[in-house]
Protein backbone atom coordinates (compact mmCIF):
# COMPACT_ATOMS: atom_id res chain seq x y z
CA UNK A 1 0.00 0.00 0.00
CA UNK A 2 1.05 3.39 -0.91
CA UNK A 3 1.05 6.24 1.69
CA UNK A 4 0.12 8.74 -1.00
CA UNK A 5 -3.36 7.06 -1.21
CA UNK A 6 -4.40 9.35 1.51
CA UNK A 7 -4.61 11.99 -1.35
CA UNK A 8 -6.58 9.86 -4.26
CA UNK A 9 -8.33 8.32 -2.08
CA UNK A 10 -7.60 4.97 -2.41
CA UNK A 11 -8.83 2.37 0.26
CA UNK A 12 -7.71 0.71 2.14
CA UNK A 13 -6.17 2.97 4.62
CA UNK A 14 -4.52 2.36 7.81
CA UNK A 15 -5.75 4.41 10.06
CA UNK A 16 -4.69 4.78 13.72
CA UNK A 17 -6.39 6.14 16.89
CA UNK A 18 -4.86 6.87 20.25
CA UNK A 19 -7.28 6.32 23.30
CA UNK A 20 -10.37 3.71 23.53
CA UNK A 21 -12.99 6.00 25.41
CA UNK A 22 -15.69 7.27 24.16
CA UNK A 23 -14.12 9.71 21.24
CA UNK A 24 -11.46 6.96 20.06
CA UNK A 25 -13.82 4.37 20.22
CA UNK A 26 -16.49 6.47 18.13
CA UNK A 27 -13.28 7.92 15.59
CA UNK A 28 -12.33 4.31 15.38
CA UNK A 29 -16.30 3.25 14.51
CA UNK A 30 -16.13 5.52 11.78
CA UNK A 31 -13.01 4.65 9.89
CA UNK A 32 -13.63 1.00 10.22
CA UNK A 33 -16.93 2.00 8.72
CA UNK A 34 -15.44 3.53 6.13
CA UNK A 35 -13.12 0.54 5.11
CA UNK A 36 -9.81 1.24 6.60
CA UNK A 37 -7.76 -0.91 8.81
CA UNK A 38 -8.02 0.46 11.87
CA UNK A 39 -5.47 0.57 14.96
CA UNK A 40 -6.64 1.24 18.74
CA UNK A 41 -4.22 1.62 20.66
CA UNK A 42 -4.84 2.56 24.67
CA UNK A 43 -2.18 2.68 27.64
CA UNK A 44 -5.67 0.86 30.17
CA UNK A 45 -6.03 -2.90 28.51
CA UNK A 46 -8.94 -2.13 30.18
CA UNK A 47 -10.18 1.36 27.95
CA UNK A 48 -9.35 -1.33 25.13
CA UNK A 49 -11.40 -4.37 26.29
CA UNK A 50 -14.31 -1.60 27.04
CA UNK A 51 -14.01 -0.24 23.58
CA UNK A 52 -13.99 -3.55 21.59
CA UNK A 53 -17.10 -4.63 23.85
CA UNK A 54 -19.38 -1.11 23.16
CA UNK A 55 -18.69 -1.69 19.32
CA UNK A 56 -19.80 -4.94 19.41
CA UNK A 57 -23.05 -3.71 20.98
CA UNK A 58 -23.52 -0.60 19.03
CA UNK A 59 -22.97 -2.44 15.79
CA UNK A 60 -25.62 -5.30 17.13
CA UNK A 61 -28.42 -2.72 17.92
CA UNK A 62 -27.70 -0.85 14.05
CA UNK A 63 -28.22 -4.32 12.54
CA UNK A 64 -31.69 -4.75 14.71
CA UNK A 65 -32.54 -1.19 13.62
CA UNK A 66 -31.40 -2.72 9.53
CA UNK A 67 -29.17 0.03 9.67
CA UNK A 68 -26.40 -1.82 8.28
CA UNK A 69 -25.98 -5.80 7.51
CA UNK A 70 -25.15 -8.36 9.64
CA UNK A 71 -22.15 -8.93 7.14
CA UNK A 72 -21.27 -5.11 7.63
CA UNK A 73 -21.01 -5.15 10.90
CA UNK A 74 -18.28 -8.54 10.93
CA UNK A 75 -16.87 -6.34 8.43
CA UNK A 76 -16.35 -3.44 10.77
CA UNK A 77 -14.83 -5.27 13.84
CA UNK A 78 -12.41 -7.40 10.92
CA UNK A 79 -11.21 -3.58 10.60
CA UNK A 80 -10.46 -3.04 14.02
CA UNK A 81 -7.32 -4.03 15.60
CA UNK A 82 -6.67 -3.47 19.23
CA UNK A 83 -2.78 -3.03 19.93
CA UNK A 84 -0.95 -2.62 23.34
CA UNK A 85 2.46 -0.70 21.89
CA UNK A 86 2.72 2.38 20.06
CA UNK A 87 5.46 0.91 17.77
CA UNK A 88 2.33 -1.14 16.42
CA UNK A 89 1.47 2.12 14.38
CA UNK A 90 4.21 1.74 12.03
CA UNK A 91 1.91 1.04 8.64
CA UNK A 92 -0.50 4.21 9.54
CA UNK A 93 -1.49 6.90 6.88
CA UNK A 94 -3.23 9.14 9.75
CA UNK A 95 -3.46 9.01 13.29
CA UNK A 96 -5.53 10.56 15.39
CA UNK A 97 -5.27 11.09 19.18
CA UNK A 98 -8.29 11.06 21.25
CA UNK A 99 -6.87 10.54 24.84
CA UNK A 100 -6.76 12.71 28.33
CA UNK A 101 -6.82 16.77 27.53
CA UNK A 102 -3.42 17.75 29.18
CA UNK A 103 -0.58 19.10 26.92
CA UNK A 104 2.80 17.47 28.31
CA UNK A 105 1.02 13.71 27.92
CA UNK A 106 -0.33 14.31 24.34
CA UNK A 107 2.52 15.88 23.19
CA UNK A 108 4.94 13.29 24.90
CA UNK A 109 3.02 10.07 23.13
CA UNK A 110 3.66 12.42 19.88
CA UNK A 111 6.97 12.35 20.27
CA UNK A 112 7.15 8.87 21.39
CA UNK A 113 4.96 8.18 18.15
CA UNK A 114 7.04 10.11 15.70
CA UNK A 115 9.94 7.74 15.96
CA UNK A 116 7.72 4.51 14.53
CA UNK A 117 6.05 6.43 11.56
CA UNK A 118 6.37 7.17 8.15
CA UNK A 119 7.57 10.49 7.24
CA UNK A 120 4.42 10.86 5.49
CA UNK A 121 1.96 10.05 8.26
CA UNK A 122 -0.51 12.40 9.01
CA UNK A 123 -0.49 13.07 13.03
CA UNK A 124 -3.65 14.61 14.41
CA UNK A 125 -5.32 15.38 17.83
CA UNK A 126 -9.35 15.31 18.62
CA UNK A 127 -8.35 18.17 20.78
CA UNK A 128 -11.13 20.28 22.49
CA UNK A 129 -9.33 23.46 24.27
CA UNK A 130 -5.41 22.87 23.73
CA UNK A 131 -3.72 24.51 20.93
CA UNK A 132 -3.06 23.08 17.86
CA UNK A 133 -0.07 24.87 17.07
CA UNK A 134 1.84 24.45 20.72
CA UNK A 135 1.14 19.89 20.13
CA UNK A 136 2.19 20.55 16.87
CA UNK A 137 5.61 22.32 18.40
CA UNK A 138 6.43 19.14 20.17
CA UNK A 139 7.14 17.22 17.14
CA UNK A 140 10.01 17.23 14.40
CA UNK A 141 8.09 17.39 11.19
CA UNK A 142 5.35 19.61 12.72
CA UNK A 143 4.00 20.30 9.40
CA UNK A 144 2.03 16.90 9.18
CA UNK A 145 0.37 17.77 12.21
CA UNK A 146 -3.34 19.06 12.63
CA UNK A 147 -6.38 19.25 14.48
CA UNK A 148 -9.58 16.82 13.62
CA UNK A 149 -12.42 18.15 15.85
CA UNK A 150 -15.16 15.60 16.23
CA UNK A 151 -18.23 15.51 18.04
CA UNK A 152 -19.73 13.40 20.37
CA UNK A 153 -20.94 11.16 19.90
CA UNK A 154 -18.87 10.91 16.60
CA UNK A 155 -20.23 8.04 14.38
CA UNK A 156 -23.94 10.03 14.61
CA UNK A 157 -22.55 13.56 14.48
CA UNK A 158 -21.68 15.00 11.04
CA UNK A 159 -19.73 17.96 11.67
CA UNK A 160 -15.85 18.11 12.03
CA UNK A 161 -14.04 21.09 12.33
CA UNK A 162 -10.83 21.12 10.54
CA UNK A 163 -7.63 23.01 12.36
CA UNK A 164 -4.57 23.03 10.78
CA UNK A 165 -1.85 24.75 12.99
CA UNK A 166 -0.21 27.56 11.91
CA UNK A 167 3.09 25.08 11.02
CA UNK A 168 0.50 22.64 8.81
CA UNK A 169 1.26 22.68 5.53
CA UNK A 170 -1.51 23.43 2.94
CA UNK A 171 -0.91 19.87 1.58
CA UNK A 172 -1.36 18.18 5.12
CA UNK A 173 -4.90 20.53 5.47
CA UNK A 174 -6.33 19.42 1.96
CA UNK A 175 -5.12 15.56 2.45
CA UNK A 176 -7.19 15.54 5.52
CA UNK A 177 -10.09 17.63 4.74
CA UNK A 178 -10.74 14.89 1.56
CA UNK A 179 -10.02 12.07 3.93
CA UNK A 180 -12.74 13.30 6.48
CA UNK A 181 -15.06 14.01 3.78
CA UNK A 182 -14.63 10.81 2.35
CA UNK A 183 -15.94 9.12 5.50
CA UNK A 184 -19.21 10.78 5.38
CA UNK A 185 -18.36 13.96 7.24
CA UNK A 186 -19.28 17.89 6.58
CA UNK A 187 -15.95 19.55 7.76
CA UNK A 188 -15.45 22.93 8.53
CA UNK A 189 -12.19 25.05 8.47
CA UNK A 190 -11.06 26.57 12.11
CA UNK A 191 -8.07 28.84 12.59
CA UNK A 192 -6.53 27.62 15.83
CA UNK A 193 -8.24 29.79 17.89
CA UNK A 194 -9.68 28.91 21.63
CA UNK A 195 -12.88 26.90 20.92
CA UNK A 196 -12.66 26.59 17.48
CA UNK A 197 -16.09 27.67 16.12
CA UNK A 198 -18.34 26.15 17.46
CA UNK A 199 -17.36 25.97 21.28
CA UNK A 200 -16.78 29.60 20.73
CA UNK A 201 -19.52 30.95 18.94
CA UNK A 202 -22.07 29.10 21.25
CA UNK A 203 -21.17 30.60 24.53
CA UNK A 204 -23.09 33.53 24.84
CA UNK A 205 -26.49 30.92 24.60
CA UNK A 206 -24.98 29.73 28.02
CA UNK A 207 -23.85 32.67 29.52
CA UNK A 208 -26.10 35.13 28.23
CA UNK A 209 -28.87 33.05 29.67
CA UNK A 210 -27.40 32.54 33.10
CA UNK A 211 -26.52 36.37 33.10
CA UNK A 212 -30.69 37.12 32.21
CA UNK A 213 -31.03 34.34 35.22
CA UNK A 214 -28.73 36.51 37.60
CA UNK A 215 -30.26 39.38 37.24
CA UNK A 216 -33.64 38.40 38.14
CA UNK A 217 -35.50 38.99 34.88
CA UNK A 218 -36.17 35.04 34.16
CA UNK A 219 -36.00 31.95 35.97
CA UNK A 220 -35.26 28.97 34.31
CA UNK A 221 -37.81 27.35 32.96
CA UNK A 222 -38.85 30.60 31.13
CA UNK A 223 -35.52 31.33 29.34
CA UNK A 224 -35.56 27.64 27.71
CA UNK A 225 -39.43 28.26 26.69
CA UNK A 226 -38.81 31.66 25.33
CA UNK A 227 -35.71 29.80 23.19
CA UNK A 228 -37.49 26.66 22.36
CA UNK A 229 -40.83 28.20 21.73
CA UNK A 230 -39.82 31.95 20.13
CA UNK A 231 -36.39 31.00 18.99
CA UNK A 232 -37.14 27.46 17.63
CA UNK A 233 -34.18 26.08 19.25
CA UNK A 234 -34.52 22.88 20.12
CA UNK A 235 -33.03 22.57 23.91
CA UNK A 236 -33.06 25.72 26.42
CA UNK A 237 -29.99 26.76 27.73
CA UNK A 238 -30.62 25.45 30.75
CA UNK A 239 -31.80 21.76 29.48
CA UNK A 240 -28.74 21.73 27.22
CA UNK A 241 -26.14 22.60 30.15
CA UNK A 242 -27.53 19.95 32.60
CA UNK A 243 -27.62 17.55 29.35
CA UNK A 244 -24.00 18.40 28.88
CA UNK A 245 -23.36 18.54 32.33
CA UNK A 246 -22.56 21.95 34.49
CA UNK A 247 -19.48 20.75 35.25
CA UNK A 248 -18.47 20.37 31.14
CA UNK A 249 -19.64 23.29 30.45
CA UNK A 250 -18.32 25.24 32.78
CA UNK A 251 -15.00 24.19 31.79
CA UNK A 252 -15.54 24.74 28.25
CA UNK A 253 -16.82 28.53 29.54
CA UNK A 254 -13.67 28.81 31.33
CA UNK A 255 -11.03 27.50 29.16
CA UNK A 256 -11.98 29.87 26.71
CA UNK A 257 -12.11 32.90 29.12
CA UNK A 258 -8.56 32.19 30.51
CA UNK A 259 -7.55 31.61 26.66
CA UNK A 260 -9.38 34.90 25.08
CA UNK A 261 -7.25 36.66 27.83
CA UNK A 262 -10.04 37.13 30.44
CA UNK A 263 -12.34 39.00 27.68
CA UNK A 264 -15.70 39.64 29.30
CA UNK A 265 -17.75 38.26 26.96
CA UNK A 266 -16.48 34.76 28.10
CA UNK A 267 -16.95 34.99 31.67
CA UNK A 268 -17.98 32.31 33.48
CA UNK A 269 -21.09 32.11 35.90
CA UNK A 270 -20.96 32.11 39.98
CA UNK A 271 -24.39 30.27 39.44
CA UNK A 272 -23.04 27.70 37.50
CA UNK A 273 -19.45 27.17 39.20
CA UNK A 274 -22.04 26.91 42.42
CA UNK A 275 -23.81 24.49 40.85
CA UNK A 276 -20.80 22.40 39.88
CA UNK A 277 -19.31 22.55 43.03
CA UNK A 278 -22.26 21.61 45.33
CA UNK A 279 -22.65 18.72 42.72
CA UNK A 280 -25.52 19.77 40.69
CA UNK A 281 -23.95 18.47 37.40
CA UNK A 282 -27.64 18.18 35.81
CA UNK A 283 -28.73 14.49 34.25
CA UNK A 284 -25.93 12.59 35.15
CA UNK A 285 -26.32 13.45 39.12
CA UNK A 286 -30.17 14.05 39.19
CA UNK A 287 -30.33 17.80 39.74
CA UNK A 288 -28.82 20.55 37.80
CA UNK A 289 -31.06 23.93 36.86
CA UNK A 290 -33.73 21.09 37.28
CA UNK A 291 -34.91 17.95 38.85
CA UNK A 292 -34.60 14.65 37.70
CA UNK A 293 -35.25 12.20 40.27
CA UNK A 294 -38.31 10.18 40.38
CA UNK A 295 -41.24 11.87 41.43
CA UNK A 296 -39.56 15.40 41.87
CA UNK A 297 -40.69 18.04 39.49
CA UNK A 298 -39.53 21.80 38.86
CA UNK A 299 -41.45 24.86 38.54
CA UNK A 300 -42.77 25.63 34.47
CA UNK A 301 -42.31 28.67 32.35
CA UNK A 302 -43.80 31.88 32.69
CA UNK A 303 -45.16 32.03 29.03
CA UNK A 304 -45.21 35.85 28.66
CA UNK A 305 -44.68 36.66 25.37
CA UNK A 306 -43.26 40.05 25.43
CA UNK A 307 -40.97 39.16 28.13
CA UNK A 308 -39.79 35.95 26.22
CA UNK A 309 -39.15 37.64 22.98
CA UNK A 310 -37.31 40.07 25.16
CA UNK A 311 -35.06 36.82 26.02
CA UNK A 312 -34.84 35.63 22.71
CA UNK A 313 -33.54 38.67 21.37
CA UNK A 314 -30.85 38.99 23.70
CA UNK A 315 -29.80 36.18 23.77
CA UNK A 316 -29.58 36.45 19.62
CA UNK A 317 -27.90 39.31 19.43
CA UNK A 318 -25.10 38.16 21.74
CA UNK A 319 -24.88 34.85 19.40
CA UNK A 320 -24.93 36.67 16.08
CA UNK A 321 -22.67 39.25 17.15
CA UNK A 322 -19.94 36.30 18.48
CA UNK A 323 -20.39 35.09 15.00
CA UNK A 324 -20.04 37.97 13.45
CA UNK A 325 -16.53 38.66 15.42
CA UNK A 326 -15.71 35.28 14.11
CA UNK A 327 -15.39 35.93 10.77
CA UNK A 328 -14.06 39.18 11.46
CA UNK A 329 -10.89 38.01 13.17
CA UNK A 330 -10.58 35.31 10.16
CA UNK A 331 -11.26 32.50 12.30
CA UNK A 332 -13.94 30.55 9.77
CA UNK A 333 -15.86 31.42 6.63
CA UNK A 334 -19.25 32.97 7.08
CA UNK A 335 -20.60 29.75 5.55
CA UNK A 336 -18.48 27.38 7.34
CA UNK A 337 -19.89 29.25 10.62
CA UNK A 338 -23.47 29.10 9.75
CA UNK A 339 -22.98 25.20 8.61
CA UNK A 340 -20.76 24.55 12.36
CA UNK A 341 -23.84 26.00 14.57
CA UNK A 342 -26.69 24.60 12.09
CA UNK A 343 -25.32 20.93 12.22
CA UNK A 344 -23.15 21.01 15.36
CA UNK A 345 -25.22 22.25 17.58
CA UNK A 346 -28.58 22.19 15.58
CA UNK A 347 -28.97 25.56 15.89
CA UNK A 348 -32.55 26.24 13.96
CA UNK A 349 -30.82 29.07 11.33
CA UNK A 350 -27.21 29.81 10.81
CA UNK A 351 -26.43 33.30 12.56
CA UNK A 352 -25.29 34.91 10.12
CA UNK A 353 -28.17 34.13 7.60
CA UNK A 354 -30.67 35.34 10.71
CA UNK A 355 -28.53 38.53 11.15
CA UNK A 356 -29.29 39.16 7.49
CA UNK A 357 -33.06 38.39 7.88
CA UNK A 358 -33.29 40.42 11.30
CA UNK A 359 -31.38 43.27 9.70
CA UNK A 360 -27.55 44.23 10.15
CA UNK A 361 -28.53 47.42 11.67
CA UNK A 362 -30.92 46.26 13.97
CA UNK A 363 -28.65 43.68 15.21
CA UNK A 364 -25.91 46.68 15.87
CA UNK A 365 -28.81 48.40 17.78
CA UNK A 366 -29.30 46.04 20.28
CA UNK A 367 -26.08 45.61 21.05
CA UNK A 368 -25.65 49.10 21.30
CA UNK A 369 -28.76 48.81 23.46
CA UNK A 370 -27.17 46.63 25.98
CA UNK A 371 -23.69 48.25 25.89
CA UNK A 372 -25.77 51.83 26.48
CA UNK A 373 -27.61 50.19 29.79
CA UNK A 374 -24.15 48.05 31.13
CA UNK A 375 -21.19 49.89 29.98
CA UNK A 376 -19.84 46.70 29.55
CA UNK A 377 -17.04 45.95 26.77
CA UNK A 378 -19.05 42.27 27.21
CA UNK A 379 -21.66 43.86 25.15
CA UNK A 380 -19.04 45.71 22.64
CA UNK A 381 -20.78 45.22 19.23
CA UNK A 382 -18.44 43.49 16.68
CA UNK A 383 -16.74 46.15 14.26
CA UNK A 384 -17.78 43.97 11.25
CA UNK A 385 -21.31 44.43 11.98
CA UNK A 386 -21.55 48.22 12.27
CA UNK A 387 -19.43 48.72 9.56
CA UNK A 388 -21.42 46.62 7.38
CA UNK A 389 -24.37 48.24 8.96
CA UNK A 390 -22.94 51.70 7.84
CA UNK A 391 -22.13 50.25 4.36
CA UNK A 392 -25.81 48.68 4.08
CA UNK A 393 -24.55 44.87 3.38
CA UNK A 394 -25.90 41.73 4.01
CA UNK A 395 -23.69 38.21 4.94
CA UNK A 396 -24.94 36.38 1.95
CA UNK A 397 -26.42 38.26 -0.87
CA UNK A 398 -30.02 36.64 -1.68
CA UNK A 399 -31.11 36.63 1.73
CA UNK A 400 -34.23 38.48 2.67
CA UNK A 401 -34.19 41.09 5.04
CA UNK A 402 -37.57 40.27 7.31
CA UNK A 403 -38.26 42.67 9.88
CA UNK A 404 -36.01 46.07 9.79
N1 LIG B 1 -16.10 13.77 25.16
C1 LIG B 1 -16.38 14.74 24.30
O1 LIG B 1 -17.53 15.22 24.22
C2 LIG B 1 -15.32 15.28 23.38
C3 LIG B 1 -15.70 15.92 22.18
C4 LIG B 1 -14.70 16.35 21.30
C5 LIG B 1 -13.37 16.19 21.64
N2 LIG B 1 -13.02 15.60 22.82
C6 LIG B 1 -11.58 15.42 23.09
O2 LIG B 1 -11.24 14.07 22.82
C7 LIG B 1 -10.21 13.64 23.71
C8 LIG B 1 -10.66 12.38 24.45
O3 LIG B 1 -11.84 12.64 25.15
P1 LIG B 1 -12.81 11.44 25.64
O4 LIG B 1 -14.08 12.11 26.08
O5 LIG B 1 -12.86 10.37 24.62
O6 LIG B 1 -12.01 10.93 26.92
P2 LIG B 1 -12.16 9.52 27.65
O7 LIG B 1 -11.77 9.77 29.07
O8 LIG B 1 -13.47 8.88 27.37
O9 LIG B 1 -11.03 8.61 26.94
C9 LIG B 1 -9.67 8.89 27.02
C10 LIG B 1 -8.91 7.57 26.88
O10 LIG B 1 -7.53 7.89 26.77
C11 LIG B 1 -6.79 6.90 27.47
N3 LIG B 1 -5.49 7.47 27.80
C12 LIG B 1 -5.20 8.40 28.73
N4 LIG B 1 -3.90 8.69 28.70
C13 LIG B 1 -3.35 7.92 27.72
C14 LIG B 1 -2.05 7.79 27.18
N5 LIG B 1 -1.03 8.49 27.67
N6 LIG B 1 -1.85 6.93 26.15
C15 LIG B 1 -2.89 6.22 25.64
N7 LIG B 1 -4.14 6.29 26.14
C16 LIG B 1 -4.36 7.14 27.14
C17 LIG B 1 -7.64 6.57 28.68
O11 LIG B 1 -7.32 5.29 29.19
C18 LIG B 1 -9.05 6.63 28.08
O12 LIG B 1 -9.48 5.38 27.62
C19 LIG B 1 -9.88 14.84 24.59
O13 LIG B 1 -8.81 15.52 24.00
C20 LIG B 1 -11.15 15.66 24.52
O14 LIG B 1 -10.91 17.05 24.74
C21 LIG B 1 -13.96 15.11 23.68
Amino acid sequence: MSNTNINDGLKPLTVGVIGGGTMGSGIAQIAATSGCRTLVFDSSPEALKNSAHTLEKVLARLVEKEKITEEKKHSVINNIQYINELNHFTSSNLIIEAIIEDANIKKGVFSELEQYVSDDCILASNTSSLSVTSLAAALKKPERFIGIHFFNPAPLMKLVEIVPAIQTSNKIAEKTRNLINSWGKLTVMAKDTPGFIVNKVARPFYSEALRIYEEGIADFATIDWSMKELGGFRMGPFELMDFIGNDVNYTVTETVFNAFYYDPRYKPSFTQKRLTEAGYLGRKSGRGYYEYAEGKTSPGPDQDHALGELILQRILAMLINEAADTVHMGIASKEDIDIAMTTGVNYPKGLLHWADEIGILTCVNRMDELYELYHEDRYRCSGLLRQMAREEKLFFENSTVIND
